[in-house]
């Protein structure tokens, strides 16, 4: 118990000082409750307002994709160098040490494979196992323009009730399908519906021409899928391009675990979008990263 004795009588109030209310440092997250916000500070470094997702979900619906056949081996060893990670509840609790520090993202929806139509998809994830699972964020996908699309966004707008009452946020991610054009107008269509319907951050690609559109169109942040797999130095001029146009982070998988060295260039993304590195200087530093092996 503490010692009575000894407590002081002067007191010191601050009178002269008013409580500081801070602004929440994420776009279009200002009005969230508390936990919600705390839930995106630990995907959205608040130093820099960004991140580095490590996706590896594929397999919900693709099985084990290339790379990603031993998650133990492949991607264990690169969470460290991850803001977030992005994967489904079942890689989470097979594989994943809970002694983690990094944000997990749940993949919350499924229930389609690659053999059938993707777009048919439900929600696969109770709140409940959200919550048990400690998640910082959920994730659903999106079809706008995909055959099931309805049933898609009320897929998502069902999670961002839910999501809502205990304060975890929800990632939407935008899925086009094969017959559409990857185009700025589609993706400020698709970014801009699920930002009007409550999701909390949205999952994109980066398009080549008019990509500040998409973002300057969408009120809250915007991260990056990273795609097919592309050279290490043409996946760092992608990232940088949409970083600088306005995207708050990637959440970027086969670009990272199907190259040469994935250590190295998760390491070379990181400088990308915390340091404002230069694709150039990012993959010089790739190639250091490799060479030291
Ligand atoms: C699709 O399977 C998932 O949403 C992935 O998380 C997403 O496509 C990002 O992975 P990648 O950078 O390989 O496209």
């Amino acid at each position: 118990m503490a010692d009575l004795d000894t407590l002081k009588e002067t007191k010191e109030y601050y009178l002269d000082i008013p409580q500081k209310s801070e602004a929440f440092f994420l776009k279009g997250s200002n009005a969230l409750d508390w936990g919600m916000q705390n839930r995106l500070a630990r995907i959205f470094n608040p130093k820099t307002g960004r991140t580095v997702m490590l996706a590896f979900d594929h397999g919900y619906f693709q099985g084990p994709t290339t790379g990603l056949e031993r998650i133990d081996i492949s991607i264990v060893p690169l969470a460290p160098y991850a803001d977030t990670l992005m994967l489904t509840r079942g890689i989470l609790r097979s594989t994943i040490p809970s002694s983690s520090i990094q944000a997990i993202v749940m993949r919350a929806s499924g229930g389609t494979s690659m053999l059938k139509e993707l777009s048919n998809e439900a929600i696969a994830v109770d709140i409940e196992d959200s919550i048990r699972m400690n998640v910082a964020a959920m994730a659903v996908q999106v079809f706008i323009g995909g055959e099931h699309e309805k049933q898609s966004i009320i897929n998502m707008t069902r999670l961002i009730d839910q999501g809502t009452r205990y304060g975890i946020p929800t990632l939407a991610v935008t899925a086009v399908g094969k017959e559409m054009v990857r185009d700025a107008r589609y993706f400020r269509l698709a970014t801009r519906i699920c930002a009007e319907l409550g999701a909390h951050y949205i999952k994109t690609y980066y398009v080549e021409t008019d990509f500040e559109t998409v973002t300057a169109s969408c009120p809250v942040p915007i991260v990056i899928a990273g795609g097919k797999k592309l050279p290490e130095l043409d996946a760092l001029k992608m990232a940088y391009n949409a970083i600088q146009q306005g995207a708050a982070g990637v959440d970027m998988g086969r670009n990272i675990f199907q190259s040469e060295a994935p250590v190295a260039m998760i390491q070379a993304v990181r400088g990308v979008v915390h340091e404002n590195e230069t694709p150039e200087k990012a993959f010089e530093l790739y190639n250091t990263l490799k060479a030291e092996g």
